[in-house]
């Protein structure tokens, strides 16, 4: 018996890295999984994983910025898994720069996939949940979304402001049974961290109290505490997952 046997999870980007661990550990516990990214193709790694579980996984290929996407994705995973019961938002993106040099098309992109993404999953993912009276929405958020970092504004604003719009959700979503709240990774180890420098990484190493970066399994771990009824009395709160950096 698994926490999530019999639920469905929707994971946004969840080709690779984090969304591929939330993925795999959701249908550990016993989920079956809408899996979304960019591309369909790219999911057929997760899927595959997913499967050997003994769960079933469909893939959908859907830019989480455009809302007419998300909507035809939404409803075509409701027509094919009959509810959806967790949603993890997921995918983001960084464009890196210092504001000085920062084009508005790095801005536009970043706020538009990060923040403007969560909102369009969330809208159309919990009319269903709300009629169902029940359903998990976990957000990732992200560290610099507490405490900035030069060279990510965008990115530091999109984060807070996804911190932001998880407590305002979990307030308007309450009395229906529906749950939301954000975890806020630090440092893990993903293709997205891979791109930083040795000398970037070196020095945020220095910072993380449990001394080693982190893993994509350390935020699913926290993430299935948050989609499952072990939590069922904790909404609109952040979980900082990041070796203790931010305390
Ligand atoms: N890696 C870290 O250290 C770290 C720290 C804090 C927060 N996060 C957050 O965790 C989440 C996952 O990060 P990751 O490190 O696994 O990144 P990643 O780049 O390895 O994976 C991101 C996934 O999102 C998908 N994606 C990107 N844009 C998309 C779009 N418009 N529509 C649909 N899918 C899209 C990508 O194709 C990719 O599969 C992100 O929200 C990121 O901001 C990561």
């Amino acid at each position: 018996m698994g926490q999530f046997d019999g639920k469905v999870a929707l994971v946004t980007g969840a080709a690779r890295g984090i969304g591929q661990a939330i993925a795999l550990k959701m249908a550990a516990d016993g989920a079956d999984l809408a899996l979304c990214d960019l591309k369909a193709e790219w999911l057929e790694e997760t899927a595959g994983k997913v499967k050997a579980l003994g769960r079933r996984a469909e893939c959908y290929s859907v830019d989480v910025s455009s809302a007419a996407g998300v909507d035809v994705t939404v409803k075509q995973i409701e027509k094919d898994f009959g509810k959806i019961d967790i949603l993890v938002n997921n995918a983001g993106i960084t464009k890196d720069g210092l504001i000085m040099r920062m084009s508005e098309a790095d801005w536009d992109a970043v706020l538009n996939v990060n923040l403007k993404g969560v909102f369009l999953f969330t809208k159309a993912a919990m009319r269903g949940m709300m009629k169902q009276r029940s359903g998990s929405i976990v957000n990732i958020a992200s560290i610099i979304g507490l405490i900035g970092n030069p060279g990510q504004a965008n990115y530091a604003a999109s984060k807070g402001a996804v911190i932001a719009f998880t407590k305002t959700v979990a307030k308007e979503l309450s009395s229906r049974n529906v749950r939301c709240n954000a975890v806020a990774p630090g440092f893990i180890r993903t293709k997205m961290t891979d791109a930083l420098s040795e000398e970037v990484q070196q020095k945020m190493l220095a910072n993380i109290p449990l001394g080693r970066f982190g893993a994509p399994e350390d935020v699913a771990n926290v993430v299935a505490f948050l989609a499952g009824d072990a939590s069922g009395y904790v909404t609109g709160q952040v979980i900082s997952t990041c070796g203790g950096m931010v305390m």
